[in-house]
């Protein structure tokens, strides 16, 4: 079977077909399939069965991988059941605690653990169920973005640096020992140039984070917050993203130094159970 390449008629996004990913990879297979990333930054594989050691195969041919985030507070203790390098984001309940993290609201536009000093160059994300409606992941491209920003908030950003905040999950929920931010200018974190330069494709991008309790450094918090909201409403602009509806079965890998994703909240009463993985980066520059 040779693998097949459909891009999205979107800003990013492509699906790749001819290939069953529970089966360890070909180096051919592997290198049509990183370059197709490169080029598309979000690729999706329908139908697949896999193991959560199938998709840490899978993702280990990119690099090596990171262990789960912290989640919030309510879900201590529910990682010990699963693999050190699996995230389960759900809204399941089990036995009065949740299984995953994320539970069933929506997640906001974010990069994966970017408040982190050398944040996962990428995520892997596997979807075991699925609720009939909502919960669906749009992403954003971030070298769109930053083409098309206006000039006088381009030299706004150029050379500076952002605070991403580390307090708090995509849906909001202060993290496991986390405190909340009363100021953003001393949020736990890490500091990361507004635009970054991708690695591999040489590409500029803008690289902000999250929106709660970011900070660009230099500002006073009333010149940042508005700078923020700015390049936040930019960024969510639908030009940009494309929206993927998931199945059961469903794989998605993304490059988190050029895309930022959000997710869709859905009915509580219905099940959500993923599995994610996140594979190293290098600190942005
Ligand atoms: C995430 O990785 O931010 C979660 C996305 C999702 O649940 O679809």
């Amino acid at each position: 079977m040779t693998i097949e390449i459909t891009p999205n008629r979107s800003a990013l996004g492509a699906e790749v077909r001819g290939v069953d990913l529970s089966k360890s990879l070909t180096a051919d297979e592997f290198t049509a399939i990183q370059q197709a990333w490169y080029d598309h930054i979000v690729l999706l594989f329908r139908g697949q069965k896999l193991s959560d050691d199938d998709l840490i195969r899978f993702s280990r041919h990119f690099g090596e991988l990171d262990i789960a985030p912290a989640s919030a507070t309510d879900m201590a203790g529910a990682q010990e059941k699963s693999r050190p390098e699996i995230w389960i984001i759900s809204n399941v309940v089990e036995n009065g605690k949740p299984i995953g993290a994320l539970g069933d609201k929506e997640a906001e536009w974010h990069t994966d653990m970017s408040y982190v000093a050398a944040p996962p160059m990428a995520s892997v994300l596997y979807s075991l169920e699925i609720p009939k409606t909502g919960g669906d992941t749009s992403f954003a491209n971030m070298y769109k973005a930053l083409e098309a920003l206006p000039d006088d908030l381009r030299a706004a950003i150029e050379g500076r640096t952002c605070n991403h905040d580390a307090s708090t999950t995509s849906v909001g929920e202060l993290r496991a020992g986390a405190d909340a931010v009363v100021d953003v200018r001393t949020a736990p974190g890490a500091k990361h140039p507004a635009i970054r330069t991708h690695p591999a494709t040489g590409g500029k991008a803008l690289y902000l984070g999250r929106r709660l309790n970011g900070y660009l450094e230099g500002y006073t918090v009333e010149e940042s917050e508005k700078l923020l909201d700015l390049l936040w409403t930019h960024c969510a602009k639908p030009e940009f993203s494309w929206t993927h509806r998931w199945a059961v079965g469903d794989m998605l890998i993304w490059d988190n130094r050029c895309a930022i994703h959000r997710r869709d909240g859905f009915d509580g009463r219905e099940r959500r159970v993923m599995h994610r993985t996140q594979i190293k980066g290098d600190a942005p520059r």
